[in-house]
C-alpha cells in the first residue's frame, strides 16, 4: 500500500484523538493541518508532527500533495468544508454527523460523484471488529431474523451554552452528536424504518435528549440519547432464534457476546484496539483510496443518507430547525 497525505481541518477535541491514531496507523502520513488560526495549526502541528501547518482551511484544501483530508469541524461547518475540498479535488473522511440535514448531503455526495473522488463519513464504529464481527453473525443468520434492537448513547456532559454540543449555529444537540451512533448501527441491520416515532426535550434550539422509535415490518429500534443522563450505553440485537450483546459504550466497545434464544452463551469476541480505536477508519480510507474506491463498503453512502433522512424527520416532528435552515 502506498503512503497517504493526510491534512486535517480544525484542532478541536477529536483532531487531537485522530492525530493520535494517525501518528501510529501505517502508510499514515501526518501531512498539514489547518485552523482558523494560523498560530492554532503551527502549534497542533509541532505536537504532533505535521509538516505543514495552514492559518485557513482553504489554504489547506489547495496544497496538491495531500491525498485525504479530515474534517474535524462541528457540524454546521461540515457542509462549507467538505465542499471546499471536493471542489478543490481532495478526497474527503468527515466527522460525524456528516452534514446538519440530507439535503447538504446529497449535495456532497453529487459533487464527490462528479469530481470521483473518495467521501465517507468518519463512522469509526461500522470499521471496528466487534461491529463486524455482529455483522458477520447476523449474516450467518445465529440469531434468526432481527426483531428488536435497542442501542443508546447518553453521557454526562453538563450544559454550557459556549460549547458546540449545545449551540444550535454549531448544529448542536444529542440528536446529532449522539444518536447518531445508535441510528447507523441499527440502519446497518434493517435499512430505513417503515415508521419514525420520536419526541426530544428542546433547550435554545437544541435537543438535550430525545427517544426515538424506529418501526419495521417485523421489528423494532428503540433509541435514546441525551446529555446529563449517565447510562452503560450498551447495545441490543435479538432475533428468532437468538441475541448479541455489544458491551457498554457499544460504538466503541471490544466485546460482543452471543446467546441463543434461551440466554445459553454460545459465542464471545474481544478485539483489543491496535491503537485507539480510530485506526480502523484510517485504514478503510486509506485502502479504498489506493483501490481507487469512491465509497467505502463499510460505510456506504446510502446508509450514511438514510441515517440523514431518519434525523431530518426527526427534527420535522420536533419542530427543530438549525440558524443555517432558518
Ligand atoms: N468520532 C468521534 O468519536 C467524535 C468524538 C467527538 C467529536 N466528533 C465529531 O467531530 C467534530 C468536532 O467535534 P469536537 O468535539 O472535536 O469539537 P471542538 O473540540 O469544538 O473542535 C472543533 C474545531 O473546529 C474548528 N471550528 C471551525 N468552526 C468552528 C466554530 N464555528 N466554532 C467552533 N469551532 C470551530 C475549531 O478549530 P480551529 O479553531 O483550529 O479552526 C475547533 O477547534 C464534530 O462533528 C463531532 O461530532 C467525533
Amino acid at each position: 500500500m502506498k503512503n497517504i497525505n493526510w491534512g486535517i481541518t480544525g484542532t478541536g477535541r477529536i483532531a487531537r484523538t485522530f492525530s493520535d491514531a494517525l501518528a501510529k496507523t501505517q502508510n499514515a502520513v501526518l501531512y498539514a493541518v489547518a485552523s482558523r488560526s494560523k498560530n492554532k495549526a503551527e502549534n497542533f502541528a509541532q505536537e504532533y508532527g505535521f509538516s505543514k501547518a495552514y492559518g485557513s482551511y482553504s489554504e489547506l484544501a489547495h496544497d496538491n500533495n495531500i491525498d485525504i483530508v479530515y474534517i474535524a469541524t462541528p457540524m454546521a461547518s461540515h457542509f462549507n468544508d467538505v465542499m471546499l475540498c471536493l471542489e478543490n479535488g481532495k478526497n474527503v473522511l468527515c466527522e460525524k454527523s456528516v452534514t446538519l440535514n440530507s439535503e447538504q448531503l446529497e449535495k456532497i455526495l453529487s459533487k464527490a460523484k462528479e469530481k470521483n473522488l473518495f467521501f465517507m463519513e468518519a463512522m469509526w464504529t461500522k470499521c471496528r471488529p466487534v461491529f463486524l464481527k455482529t455483522m458477520e453473525w447476523v449474516k450467518n443468520n445465529k440469531i434468526g431474523n432481527i426483531k428488536y434492537i435497542k442501542a443508546d448513547f447518553s453521557n454526562n456532559v453538563k450544559y454550557n451554552p459556549d460549547d458546540r454540543l449545545f449551540r444550535a449555529d454549531c448544529g448542536g444537540g444529542a440528536l446529532l452528536d449522539l444518536a447518531v451512533y445508535p441510528l447507523s448501527f441499527a440502519e446497518a441491520f434493517l435499512g430505513y424504518p417503515d415508521e419514525i416515532i420520536s419526541s426530544a426535550h428542546i433547550r435554545d434550539g437544541i435537543d438535550l435528549s430525545n427517544s426515538i422509535t424506529l418501526k419495521y415490518n417485523n421489528a423494532f429500534v428503540s433509541i435514546d440519547s441525551g446529555f446529563e443522563i449517565p447510562l452503560k450505553n450498551n447495545a441490543i440485537i435479538s432475533g428468532t432464534d437468538g441475541y448479541i450483546i455489544l458491551g457498554d459504550r457499544f460504538f466503541c466497545t471490544c466485546d460482543a457476546v452471543l446467546y441463543d434464544r434461551n440466554g445459553s452463551e454460545i459465542e464471545k469476541f474481544n478485539a483489543q484496539n491496535i491503537i485507539n480505536g480510530y485506526e480502523y477508519e484510517i485504514i478503510e480510507a486509506q485502502k479504498c483510496i489506493c483501490e481507487n474506491l469512491e465509497e467505502s463498503p463499510l460505510v456506504p453512502h446510502s446508509g450514511t443518507l438514510s441515517v440523514m433522512k431518519i434525523m431530518d424527520e426527526c427534527r420535522r416532528q420536533w419542530g427543530l430547525k438549525f440558524p443555517d435552515e432558518q
